[in-house]
């Protein structure tokens, strides 16, 4: 990279360090610069235009920079522009998000906490199921599953839920009390023959055993997202939940739902919980819940927990708990007009009809040599790349496939994700059919790209 001296580039890597960046080849090939976004598009430094697939991070939901959104932060901004919630201060917009979100969220919710990211809202969601347990009398109940490959956060507590090894490699994590039970990746991990079914009853088995093993006395909470976000959009094989609720229910271990990606449409229902049947105790939600115009996410706390905590909480004299920004009138008010969008457009409709239109796409390529499986859920879809579609061989892990297809998306103006041996799709809510349609002409040519440069590899 021979960034011009005092360029923007050239002050980045001067002054900014990245996440999920190799720090030295950053220094060499410096920042991929966005200058500006709208609708489903950002235009980057040069002045070219990118058909953003994935939302950011899966999260802006309602596209990039709405008048609508930065209307209500103005507004919000000259009648109140800090609040907090501690101390029994309030606020009129985190009051009116809460009892919206208690509107659209399952029945057993009855409270909801405002933090600022989706890590915060998990972390908090440890700590109250630690303070809860201690409060029901059963202290020894303490340690946390979650799954291999789940991403559930960066914060110290957060990336020991986090089931991937590179996150806790020389952080001297996970945390003692974070185990980690099995994917659930039926197209990875399912043995031949073996049906989805039968796939998922051999996961469950593995989870009550492992429960057994560590001693259902000190077991506190399992964390699962409903789709496999950061894992490459993976769907649970069928009957999963269903078999891994019984468990928990049979050893008394609660089920925090990490709605962070899936929450408000994502997965064709408002809820993950929904589209599967899902009966958490917690639930965390963040990304669209303000479309990423500003930073907010809240867990939402069913009734039998937040009782517990009230009573311990007098004992205490405090729940000795808090975030300066988190109930953030300005966030708030930016939440509550995304909420107001998502009831005018109908999200659940939209998902659904958009993720039909989506799976018609990436349909497509079913019979391309590179690709051995494409599934979907309302509007987010994982394809898998295969170097032998017959034995569902990936690529070796030297030749970077997904990565390079990423790229080659990326030289053709198209933004998705890659991991492991996936590329995943989560399209705003606002992208059109026709936008829908180019994103398939663009990965056309980045599959075909890679595939002239590996195929048969
Ligand atoms: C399922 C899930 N949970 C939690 C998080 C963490 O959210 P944040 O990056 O806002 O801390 C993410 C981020 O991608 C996520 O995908």
């Amino acid at each position: 990279m021979n960034a011009k001296p005092n360029s923007l580039a050239a002050r980045d890597i001067e002054y900014l360090m990245h996440p999920h960046t190799n720090l030295q080849l950053h220094r060499e090939v410096g920042p991929n610069l966005v200058d500006h976004g709208g609708g489903v598009w950002i235009t980057d430094g040069d002045g070219n235009e990118l058909l953003d697939a994935m939302s950011g991070l899966w999260c802006a939901s309602l596209g990039y920079s709405s008048e609508r959104l930065a209307r209500a932060a103005f507004e919000q901004m000259q009648k109140l522009s800090y609040g907090h919630l501690y101390r029994h201060q309030s606020n009129e917009p985190a009051i009116e998000l809460a009892e919206k979100l208690l509107e659209i969220a399952p029945s057993s919710m009855s409270k909801v906490h405002f933090q600022n990211s989706g890590s915060e809202a998990n972390d908090v969601a440890i700590k109250l199921i630690w303070y809860y347990h201690n409060a029901i009398g059963k202290p020894e109940k303490r340690k946390i599953i979650s799954r291999i490959g789940a991403y559930h956060g960066s914060s110290v507590a957060t990336v020991s839920l986090t089931g991937k090894p590179d996150m806790h490699a020389r952080f001297n994590l996970p945390l003692d009390g974070f185990l980690h039970t099995d994917c659930a990746y039926y197209f990875r991990e399912g043995e031949p023959g073996e049906s989805e079914e039968d796939y998922a009853t051999r996961l469950a088995e593995n989870l009550d055993r492992l429960i057994e093993d560590e001693g259902p006395e000190t077991v506190a909470a399992f964390f699962a997202e409903p789709v496999l976000g950061s894992a490459g959009a993976i769907s649970p094989p069928a009957t999963y939940f269903e078999k891994v609720q019984a468990v928990l229910k049979k050893h008394e271990v609660l089920f925090v739902v990490d709605e962070v990606i899936t929450g408000f449409g994502r997965t064709g229902d408002m809820w993950g919980s929904e589209t599967f049947a899902l009966q958490p105790d917690m639930m965390t939600c963040a990304k669209a819940l303000s479309a990423a115009a500003l930073p907010i996410s809240a867990v939402m706390i069913s009734d039998h927990v937040y009782e517990a905590l009230v009573t311990q909480s007098e004992e205490l004299g405090s729940y000795a708990h808090g975030h300066t920004y988190a109930g953030h009138p300005v966030s708030a008010a930016v939440a509550l007009e995304v909420q107001k969008i998502y009831e005018e457009m109908d999200v659940v409709s939209v998902a659904r009809r958009l993720g039909t239109v989506l799976e018609q796409t990436l349909e497509q390529f079913a019979d391309h040599p590179m690709v051995g499986d494409i599934d979907r859920t309302g509007l987010m879809a994982g394809m898998e790349l295969v170097a032998d579609r017959e034995k569902r061989a990936p690529f070796a892990d030297e030749l970077k496939v997904p990565m390079r297809v990423r790229e080659a998306a990326e030289d053709n103006g198209l933004i998705i994700k890659s991991i492991g041996s996936r590329i995943a799709f989560a399209p705003a809510f606002v992208t059109s059919e026709d936008e829908l349609g180019e994103l398939g002409r663009r990965l056309g040519k980045a599959l075909d790209t890679v595939y002239a440069e590996v195929g048969g590899a």
